[in-house]
């Protein structure tokens, strides 16, 4: 039985860390476990420009501890108004890694997103031709479309048009949900590419509904149900180059979840590597986590593998985790599934 697993250091490939008073938690805590990651723009007012992506990437910069090194690769958010040269400069230059599409109103801070995918084209040209990634928050927003078909009805209807239009571009279908989605992407050539999350691996529909509604596991694109779960999880293991790690860590306080109208967003920063470890040992499959969490993103981004290591080691006994971090603002929960894990991240 393996004990010890030695694995590239990971990168996380879709991450939220807020401003201000919650950089310097969760850019730690991410900096841990990740060498990188592709830093969601949705702060309020959102990334839009490339003046306010070089300033936040220098106050996640100021909050990272000098003992711990981490790369943020910054994004854009595109709204209707987003200038093509604009997204040109930011990619040639290096300053963006990846433009982000939010339909409107499809999740937290997405008001800005577009609602016309058709002023959208002249920005997705140029991104084709230069190579640019496209990240896509693939959920409809029509309220008539039923929350559990939002990713497929996104996919049928709106990324098919958007890839059709544009064969080159470098799409990454974001946190998929669903085996609408996992089939979508296999059968979709190489520049097709989707992440998973952590908590869209470890979880289902029951899991957040049955006995009681569950505010920590909530997050969007909602989980669904067994089938979807077992088809994502099938998807990370098969070591495919077009699934990787995107973990959508996204912290909300206490207060703003546990309410009657609760945010979206699980935060499994903490405690990503050892969950993974679990779900992969599971499966028969720890020897695929590596592609998983450190090869098969920075292959699709077309960045440097990393070179650095980090050691896994499985325990006889489970690990426990902090149940909360504490932030200047109030408390938030680190996502616990309905397992628990022994495998353990040395420092
Ligand atoms: O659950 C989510 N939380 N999904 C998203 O798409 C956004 C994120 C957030 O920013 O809180
Ligand atoms: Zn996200």
């Amino acid at each position: 039985m393996v004990k010890e697993l030695v694995i590239v250091r990971p990168d996380d490939w879709h991450l939220h860390l807020r401003d201000e008073d919650l950089l310097p938690i969760t850019v730690n805590e991410s900096a841990k476990s990740f060498a990188r990651a592709i830093i969601m723009p949705n702060l309020v007012p959102p990334i839009t420009k490339l003046v306010d992506a070089k300033s936040y990437k220098h106050r996640i910069m100021k909050a990272l501890k000098p003992n711990l090194s981490f790369i943020p690769l910054m994004t854009l958010y595109m709204t209707e108004e987003t200038d093509p040269r604009e997204v040109e400069k930011g990619f040639m230059n290096g300053l963006i890694s990846a433009v982000k599409l939010y339909p409107a109103g499809a999740t937290t801070n997405s008001q800005s997103g577009v609602k016309n995918f058709e002023k959208i084209k002249p920005v997705l040209e140029i991104m084709a031709e230069i190579g640019c990634p496209l990240c896509i928050h693939g959920e409809v927003t029509d309220s008539n479309i039923d929350i559990f078909d939002r990713e497929k009805v996104f996919i049928n209807t709106v990324l098919e048009k958007i890839r059709t239009d544009n064969p080159t571009l470098k799409v990454i279908i974001e946190h998929i949900t669903t085996k609408d989605a996992v089939d979508y992407v296999i059968a979709g050539k190489n520049n097709l590419a989707a992440t998973i999350t952590t908590h869209h691996l470890a979880i289902n529909r029951n899991d957040l509904l049955a006995g009681g509604i569950k505010p920590h596991f909530y997050c969007l694109p909602v989980v669904k149900r067994e089938d979807h779960r077992l088809a994502l999880v099938e998807a990370a293991v098969s070591g495919s180059p077009k699934f990787f790690l995107g973990t959508d860590s996204a912290p909300h306080l206490d207060h703003d979840k546990e309410s009657s109208c609760g945010c979206a967003g699980c935060f499994t920063a903490t405690n990503t590597l050892e969950i993974l470890a679990h779900i992969f040992e599971e499966r028969s499959a720890l020897n695929k986590l590596e592609l998983f969490t450190s090869i098969n993103g920075a292959e699709f981004y077309e960045k440097n593998i990393n070179t650095d290591k980090i050691k896994l080691i499985k325990k006889d006994k489970p690990v426990s985790f902090p149940k909360k971090l504490s932030t200047p603002l109030g408390k938030i929960t680190i996502f616990k599934p309905n397992f628990e894990t022994k495998w353990q991240v040395l420092a």
